[in-house]
């Protein structure tokens, strides 16, 4: 059998008494079971959570004959889009590194002039340039934007015919931007209606970019596929993502503000801004909820490691580990007495493991909580099955906590003011 994704803490001075993680788990257990049944109210937003609703076996058949079109014509692709639009197609993208597809660039997620122009500059350098812009209502000023600018750029450099064969968008069918595609004959693919942006990523907001990029999205939606099997199927005291939900309220109830997460591969640094999205989005509200930051470790050690271990103690950290990094570099001999001579023939895999060891024990003494969630390796199938675990046990914690998982009416707010003083028709403070 495959090695499989663990889970397992350090609570040295112990913040949790003895059998409260039990006790815990067992008043949470008719919440996964709710879960799992599907609830009624949140129906809307439940499309994900059966993977296969969004992602069967024809949808990846179509979506991975578009994206062969867009390999074989294209040496640059832009993803317009931003939040849950774009950060799980990144964060895949950017973990995985497959080689052998057109450039992937990310636009429509800032209003900076220096960006846009700098983005522009650089399409400049590419023969074949194909664009995807991902909204689902198409309201949102960033991707509206560059979608304009972008449509532009590509009339301009091909003319209007051969621009629009370039222009995909991804959006709720009857919305405005599939009205956009109809009349300019764009292709237009599916933001399904019953998905929100932080829970799309399998669906074709998520998975046509990385099919585009060469990421192999039929192993990563069977890791999806293989995690929902998983945590419909173990009971709630052993649950994968109900013991990772009932820790952090846990912690966060007794008094930790934040919850780190703390990586040894840098490539997983997109992956975390994904986590940071979904928690904090989904979570956030109500004057509740642990904020979600991270840290890409060694680095960070250098940084954040000082507020960690002295500073003051509102956080406790999720290290999410790598068993195998896919890679070695071992340290060559040389006599030159740069001192480090007690390293020669070490391997950087098993240095970066000691630190990360050592990181953990240092934070534990102090009083810092340590989860490790271990994952035997970085591929596409264990991409999968991080995406549904963290997407599964968000819904688990927020239903712990109290909040509803799949609104967020807080980013309304700045909105109301920016819109207004941009001057759009019928904006209201
Ligand atoms: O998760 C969410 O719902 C948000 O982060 C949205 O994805 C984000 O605001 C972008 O929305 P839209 O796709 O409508 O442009």
């Amino acid at each position: 059998m495959a090695e499989r994704i663990t889970l397992s803490y350090t609570d040295s001075r112990p913040a949790l008494a003895p059998g409260e993680l039990e006790a815990r788990l067992k008043a949470a257990a008719p919440i996964l079971e709710e879960v799992k049944a599907g609830e009624e109210r949140y129906a809307g937003s439940l499309g994900w959570l059966s993977v296969d609703e969004c992602a069967g076996e024809e949808r990846l058949d179509f979506l991975l004959a578009e994206a062969a079109r867009v390999r074989g014509m294209a040496d640059a692709f832009v993803v317009i889009g931003i939040g849950g639009s774009n950060q799980a197609s990144r964060a895949a993208v950017k973990a995985l590194r497959p080689k052998d597809g057109p450039a992937i660039l990310w636009a429509g997620n800032t209003i900076s002039a220096a960006e846009t122009r700098r983005l522009l500059g650089e399409l400049d350098g590419y023969r074949s340039i194909v664009i995807d812009c991902i909204a689902k209502n198409f309201e949102t000023l960033e991707p509206g934007i560059a979608f304009r600018v972008l449509r532009a750029y590509l009339e301009e450099r091909y003319g209007v015919e051969e621009a629009a064969r370039r222009i995909y968008a991804t959006g709720t069918p009857g919305s405005s931007l599939d009205a956009l595609c109809r009349e300019n004959g764009y292709t237009f693919l599916t933001f399904p209606e019953r998905v929100g942006g932080r829970y799309s990523v399998g669906t074709d907001v998520g998975l046509f970019p990385m099919a585009v990029a060469g990421v192999d999205v039929r192993a990563l939606v069977q890791g999806m596929r293989d995690m929902r099997g998983r945590l419909f199927s173990e009971p709630a005291q052993d649950n994968l993502a109900l013991r990772y939900a009932c820790l952090r309220n846990l912690f966060y109830e007794h008094g930790y503000a934040l919850e780190m997460l703390a990586f040894f591969e840098p490539r997983l640094s997109y992956f975390s801004r994904w986590w940071v999205q979904a928690f904090a989005e989904s979570e956030g509200k109500e004057g509740k909820a642990l904020y979600p930051v991270a840290a890409c470790n060694s680095e960070d050690l250098h940084a954040t490691g000082q507020f960690i271990q002295q500073g003051s103690p509102i956080l406790f950290e999720t290290f999410l580990t790598v068993a195998d990094p896919g890679a070695s570099v071992a340290l060559p001999a040389d006599r030159k007495g740069d001192g480090f001579d007690y390293l020669t023939g070490r391997d950087f895999r098993e240095i970066n493991d000691i630190a990360c060891r050592a990181t953990m024990q240092a934070h534990a003494e102090r009083g810092i909580p340590c989860l490790e969630l271990r994952v035997p390796k970085l591929d596409a199938h264990t991409m999968g099955e991080l995406f549904y675990f963290f997407l599964f046990a968000c819904y688990l914690s927020c239903r712990v906590l109290g909040v509803n998982p799949f609104d967020q009416p807080g980013v309304e707010n700045y909105k109301g003011y920016m819109f207004k003083n941009l001057g759009k028709p019928g904006a209201n403070a």
